[in-house]
């Protein structure tokens, strides 16, 4: 069977005026049906610009991206035309942002962008049809029914991040991409959201990316997770083996930091140095600076990902050979 989405190659590069970004590089993977993979990664190493890339949702004047990424198997998102991507986008596949609010308009109560949204791909649905699929979904994330008629203003930061959630699964998409969608709510509401998710997941066959800067959402709610540093991948596997048994020294340090699996990914005080500058082309492994492994390779060439053991991969010269 074709994986639901296969990224190949991608690469994001965003062109200022001065200079260019090297904000993703070279990341390859790939997702079956039915997994929620969690990317974790410190702030800045090209977790948003990976789904912003994959979705087409960079401006084509100041980024550039390469590669190609599978959709069931043939359909490639980056290349197919405005109109073909348009007719996946909400149906087939939903993101939400932190800021999901930033997204809805200010004018207009919610009843009514969630009809204009269902009636791009079910145009003949009635009011009443929608008014129904919306509160269910409201039900879900645990807003209340009036919050349907209400404006943006007049509902709280919170509340819109749920609007935004239920409206990410009016259509039942394939693929739902969370980019910190739930950071921002409490602890509980979280959870709750989480789990509500993960329980649609299984009934609908849903794939889901959660880019997270939280190690316990990832063991919660995810079966596969991919860490990215300085805009490229450094390991790909399962949950329980890679927070387990983590295969590159990046990942070690990061779980070392992070013991008990509940906490946020700052800045890894415990690695000296800070993320390579990305408007650089480093030639090596972009760690090696703060790596207490390297050697002399490391700096010169650039480790590819291979395998670890069956479905579970690193970028590192060091690995043990266990295969
Ligand atoms: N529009 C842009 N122009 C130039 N650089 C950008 C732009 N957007 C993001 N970047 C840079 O790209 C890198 C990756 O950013 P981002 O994908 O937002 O990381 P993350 O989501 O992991 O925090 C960062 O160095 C960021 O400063
Ligand atoms: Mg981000």
């Amino acid at each position: 069977m074709a994986a639901l989405l296969e990224i190949k190659n991608l690469n994001v590069t965003y062109r200022n005026k001065e200079k260019s970004v090297y904000a993703v590089r070279d990341v390859s993977l790939s997702l079956e049906e039915g997994d929620a993979l969690g990317i974790v990664g410190e702030s800045g190493s090209g977790k948003s610009t990976l789904a912003m890339g994959i979705l087409r949702l960079l401006p084509e004047a100041t980024a550039d991206v390469t590669g190609k990424c599978l959709f069931k198997g043939e359909t490639d998102l980056l290349s197919i035309s405005q109109k073909e991507y348009a007719d996946l986008r909400w149906k087939d596949i939903s993101i939400v942002f932190q800021k999901a609010m930033n997204s809805l308009s200010p004018v207009h109560r919610i009843r009514t962008q969630i009809e204009d949204i269902y009636h791009v791909h079910e145009p003949k649905a009635s009011k009443e049809e929608i008014r129904e699929r919306s509160l269910e979904l409201f039900r879900m994330v645990g807003l209340p029914e009036r919050v349907y008629n209400l404006y943006p203003h007049e509902m709280s930061g919170g509340m819109l991040q749920r609007v935004a959630i239920a409206i990410s699964l009016l259509h039942e998409p394939s693929l739902l991409i969370f980019d910190e969608a739930t950071t921002a709510l409490d602890v509980v509401t979280q959870g709750q959201i989480l789990d509500e998710v993960v329980r649609l997941e299984k009934s609908m066959h849903m794939t889901r990316i959660m880019i997270t800067h939280d190690m316990s959402v990832v063991s919660a709610s995810c079966s596969k997770v991919a860490v990215m540093y300085a805009g490229c991948l450094l390991e790909f596997g399962p949950v329980g083996k890679v927070l387990k048994d983590p295969a590159h020294p990046y990942t070690q340090k990061l779980m070392e930091s992070f013991p008990s699996l509940h906490g946020e990914i700052r800045e890894l005080k415990s690695i000296p140095g800070s993320l390579p500058d990305l408007s650089i082309l480093h030639e090596g492994c972009v760690f090696a600076e703060r790596c207490s492994k390297a050697c002399e390779r490391c700096l010169k060439e650039r480790p590819a990902m291979r395998d670890v053991e069956t479905g579970h991969s690193a970028a590192c010269f060091a690995l043990k050979e266990v295969l």
